[in-house]
């Protein structure tokens, strides 16, 4: 459950900045909200400079008279701290809260997300901004849900950051031999020999450019410390909360693939997971529904919160494209039907200035009720309404999972080598696009988690191999699970060492494979056939041999043609298949549908229809009251589906018995609930 008990629908509504406009704009903000079945403001996302106008001064007065007046209106807060901006005066009075660029340049007051995660002034100040509030609104009842400073990211790279990531280190190593060995300092005579010669790994020092180090085992660990620093200050702002209001439901708004953040280790702190969906143009529907699962993965028993997206546009876009009638709706409930347990826009009035003014919102520029993107907010509110409790809290139960670690995501993008053209979302996202298309729903989670729920693990580019996993693997196969590999897997450790005697190191046993070389080439294709069909391999070519594992497929040129490229190896009960090139969509089209029959997947829709049409998305989210199947035209044309069961349409309330016809208009959306068989 989303936020505290007294939440009976799916909270509808988002973030409200009334600071921004004179004061009579708020009855009017109020009565259009009501109209549109807004019932959940996100309040004091940015209001550090209000609240604390100087260091001795905290003054509640505004936001009490905003809380008091969506209170009178019937609404729920989740209350924000206001932390991801600091105060003009502060930066003034205390410099060190200003972040240092990776380029090593010192900023000056200005933007957002701009403080520095260990100034002991940042800790200070926010965590006592947090106690202050929570302290002061511990008795409104209507607070949902609390939500610390915003979109944490970014990094930097102060003097207080190099002292804070020596003493992490310490903690993490205990020794400077142990730091020395974990990063191989050896190389290019690194050696450290006392803590204070240890630097942040930077354009200054260790970088070649953003992504690629010269140490990438420094790197690597200056990234977990990054995220951990701004982990402390969560969990710092956290406590402060929980010490006032001990049953607080306390998230904070992730971005999806953002690879600053290692949000699996933040899930763990975290009472509810949300995030914001912003699709760029180029994503499609499963590129967008891979990033709701992998934030649902970051705590996969739970449902998730979706605290932000346009209902227009996203102004920051290089070309502001608008959400196409209809679109908003679905994609609100795409959200919904991959475990949302809530809709939230950014924003709810549109601003009249700054860099945001061209953002889309509810109540647009022109203030009133009539414009098209207010009728859609308004008609999705009702809907939603209607929709009351029926979804809330269900869940998916998928048979097959996919490994997305963050860390391993690091580990590949600090190395230089193999090649610039494999990107490691993109290699994931070509074994879920097939799933998606399929309706098969899918677990996107971190590789250390237990395995035991799934029939088949599919594991892209797996480079690091983080402790333990190894055995996690081997078990699962072993009990009978189907497992797949690809390109790069098991290369190094956790502290991206190569483990040495033969790629794929710890995975050689499971894959039966012994991986001798990779070729990287850029323009030139190799191909091979599988299942009597051709297929192209690009960018990387893993050059193998055959232990354990059968070769299915070879490549057909260059000096390595005859050698395998695709391979199976028995191994216990199940099985494992390791991919060794890149291939094309119909491949991984092809490919997944033969693993999926092979490992007993199926499409979740199976029970509610013969055959789904093209495009249209299904998932179901299950719970003790009932099984719902989410379906989502995602195309614009009209589409039909033949019902193999009974069900009801419970938006429009409509039952459908076996054997009829649900039409679909463009971009449609039909939540139908499996009609319990008569006994
Ligand atoms: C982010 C932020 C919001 C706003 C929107 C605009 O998600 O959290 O404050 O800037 O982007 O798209
Ligand atoms: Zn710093």
């Amino acid at each position: 459950m989303i936020g505290n008990s007294k939440v009976t629908k799916i909270l509808y509504g988002g973030d409200y900045n009334p600071e921004q406009w004179p004061e009579e704009t708020r009855e009017q903000d109020m009565k259009y909200l009501k109209e549109a079945g807004i019932d959940v403001v996100t309040l004091n996302v940015f209001n550090w400079a209000m609240i604390q106008p100087s260091e001795e001064i905290y003054d509640f007065l505004e936001l009490d008279e905003t809380v008091k007046c969506v209170t009178d209106n019937g609404m729920s807060i989740c209350m924000a701290t206001s932390t991801g901006a600091h105060p003009a005066w502060m930066a003034r009075r205390y410099p060190e809260i200003l972040r240092t660029e990776f380029n090593g340049m010192k900023r000056k007051f200005g933007g957002r997300h701009n403080s520095c995660p260990n100034s002991c002034a940042f800790r200070h100040f926010s965590a006592e901004l947090s106690s202050r509030l929570a302290e002061h609104y511990r008795g409104q009842k209507n607070i949902v849900a609390w939500h610390v400073s915003n979109e944490y990211g970014g990094a930097c790279y102060c003097e207080n950051c190099e002292n804070a990531f020596r003493v992490w280190l310490r903690k993490k190593y205990g020794s400077l031999e142990a730091v020395n060995k974990a990063w191989n300092t050896h190389f290019w005579g690194h050696t450290f020999y006392e803590w204070e010669e240890i630097v942040a790994p930077n354009l200054l020092s260790e970088h070649f450019e953003e992504r690629r180090s010269m140490f990438p085992g420094i790197t690597l660990d200056y990234k977990r410390f990054m995220s951990d620093s701004m982990l402390e200050n969560f969990r710092a702002e956290y406590n402060a909360i929980r010490k006032w209001i001990p049953d607080a439901q306390i998230t904070t708004n992730l971005m999806g693939l953002y690879p600053g953040l290692d949000y699996q280790k933040w899930g763990k702190y975290m009472d509810f997971v949300a995030w914001d969906n912003y699709p760029e143009a180029a994503e499609g529907p499963a590129d967008i529904a891979f990033k709701h699962d992998l934030m649902r993965g970051v705590k996969r028993d739970l449902p998730f919160c979706l605290m932000e997206q346009t209902p227009s546009v996203s102004n920051w876009l290089p070309s502001a494209t608008l959400k196409r009638p209809g679109e908003m709706r679905l994609i609100s409930y795409q959200a919904v039907a991959h475990g949302a347990d809530t809709v939230m826009f950014f924003q709810m009035r549109q601003s009249m200035a700054s860099c945001e003014k061209f953002h889309g919102a509810v109540i647009q520029h022109v203030g009133s009720d009539q414009s098209r993107v207010f009728r859609e907010c308004m008609q999705l509110g009702a809907e939603l309404r209607e929709l009351g409790d029926a979804t809330l809290g269900s869940m998916a139960k998928p048979k097959t999972a996919i490994l997305y670690d963050w860390n391993n995501r690091w580990a590949i993008e600090g190395s230089s080598g193999l090649s610039l053209d494999i990107e490691y979302p993109e290699e994931v996202l070509q074994y879920y696009r097939p799933l998606f298309a399929a309706n098969i729903d899918v677990d996107v989670i971190e590789m250390q988690e237990d395995l035991g729920r799934y029939q088949l693990v599919i594991a892209p580019e797996l480079y690091m191999v983080k402790p333990g996993v190894k055995e996690s693997l081997e078990k699962f196969v072993q009990d009978g699970g189907t497992l797949v590999l690809s390109l790069y897997c098991g290369i190094a450790n956790e502290n991206d060492q190569v483990v040495c005697g033969g790629y794929p190191g710890e995975l050689r046993g499971l894959a039966g494979i012994w991986t001798e070389e990779f070729d990287a080439l850029k323009e030139k294709e190799n191909r091979f056939v599988w299942n009597g069909t051709e297929y192209p391999g690009r960018y990387v070519f893993a050059i193998s041999h055959c232990e354990q594992a059968e070769g299915l497929a070879e490549y057909q040129s260059d000096f390595y043609a005859g050698t395998p490229v695709l391979t199976r190896n028995a191994y216990g009960k199940g099985q494992v298949y390791y991919i060794g090139t890149r291939s094309n969509a119909a491949f991984y089209h092809d490919f997944m549908k033969v693993i999926c029959e092979e490992a007993g997947i199926e499409s979740c829709a199976r029970e509610l229809t013969k055959e789904a049409p093209e495009r249209m998305e299904i998932t179901r989210r299950s719970s003790e009251k009932g099984d719902f199947w989410f379906c989502l035209n995602h195309k614009e044309e009209k589409k039909q589906l033949l019902l193999k069961v009974s069900v009801t349409d419970i938006v429009a309330r409509k039952t459908y018995a076996a054997g009829e016809t649900i039409s679909f208009a463009p971009y449609d959306v039909k939540i139908l609930r499996k009609q319990e068989a008569v006994k």
